[in-house]
């Protein structure tokens, strides 16, 4: 583990070598998702438009990819495009849905090289035929790679997956395939988009707000929570590193007793 640790973060010259000391390796969490929030707001500090801080954020995905595989977190899951951001306008959606077309086609080779699987949360269907493609494609070249996870959520809304989640096992039901008592949390968690991937351990959300603004409702039952005020377009892999600092120093009960 720590050779690899080591090997990689020769490979990766942009990684803050002071702050990976304060990581206890053994430690790390197994999943970890981001609501990356502030892109408008770093914009507008900018004296820039929206749009602008929406680019940007994608550069910082970029570089926390890589702290996370770096450290040897499994699985990050992203909120990228929520079933409540339709509502903003029509331009800033627009602008959003070709930003993560372009990543698609950008970073898919590093990804590659990285041996990063890729995984989308969320309903494709509502999402431009060009976009669709491209995930698909991801998943497919991405298929057999065996290092981070990388989990986007587009389109993703919790309360939408769980309703889908309902009326999947409701139809099951009323054909007869399996009866009521037969639902119970491993069913109902394998009719999610996240099926087969452990519930995150590790929440953030950047930017300010204390809300989880509709993201993993279910999953994110015992998750530890942290937040910073940074806005995501100034997310640094040192905050993700304090983020996991935060993390190791946390006692996590799941409603039980403290063993100490
Ligand atoms: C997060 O940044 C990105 C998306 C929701 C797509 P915002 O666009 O929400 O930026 P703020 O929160 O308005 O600053
Ligand atoms: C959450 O941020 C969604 C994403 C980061 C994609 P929002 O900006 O949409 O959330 P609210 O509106 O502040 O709750
Ligand atoms: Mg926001």
């Amino acid at each position: 583990m720590l050779k690899n640790f080591f090997a990689k973060r020769i490979k990766i010259k942009d990684i803050p070598l002071a702050a990976t000391d304060n990581i206890d390796l053994s430690n790390v969490p197994k999943h970890v998702a981001i609501i990356m929030d502030g892109n408008g707001r770093w914009a507008k500090q900018q004296g820039k438009i929206r749009t602008f801080g929406h680019s940007a954020g994608a550069q910082t995905l970029r570089s926390i990819v890589k702290i996370a595989d770096v450290v040897g977190v499994k699985i990050l899951s992203v909120y990228a495009f929520s079933t409540e951001n339709w509502k903003r306008p029509v331009t800033e959606v627009n602008f959003i849905m070709e930003l993560l077309s372009d990543y698609l086609t950008a970073e898919l080779d590093e990804l590659n090289e990285y041996n990063v699987k890729m995984r989308f949360m969320g309903d494709k269907d509502a999402l431009p035929p060009a976009i669709q493609k491209k995930m698909e494609h991801a998943i497919k070249i991405t298929a057999d790679n065996t290092g981070l996870i990388l989990n986007v959520a587009i389109n993703y809304g919790g309360q939408d997956e769980i309703l889908r989640a309902v009326r999947k096992i409701a139809s099951k039901v009323q054909q007869g395939e399996i009866k009521p008592e037969a639902i119970d949390k491993k069913l109902f968690e394998d009719n999610l988009y996240s099926r087969q991937l452990p519930p995150p351990d590790l929440l953030i959300r950047t930017g300010g707000d204390l809300r989880v603004s509709n993201f993993m409702l279910w999953q994110i039952a015992y998750a530890e929570i942290w937040t910073c005020q940074t806005y995501w377009p100034a997310f640094t892999q040192e905050n993700f590193l304090e983020a996991i600092a935060s993390y190791q120093q946390r006692d996590r009960r799941y409603g039980g007793l403290n063993k100490k």
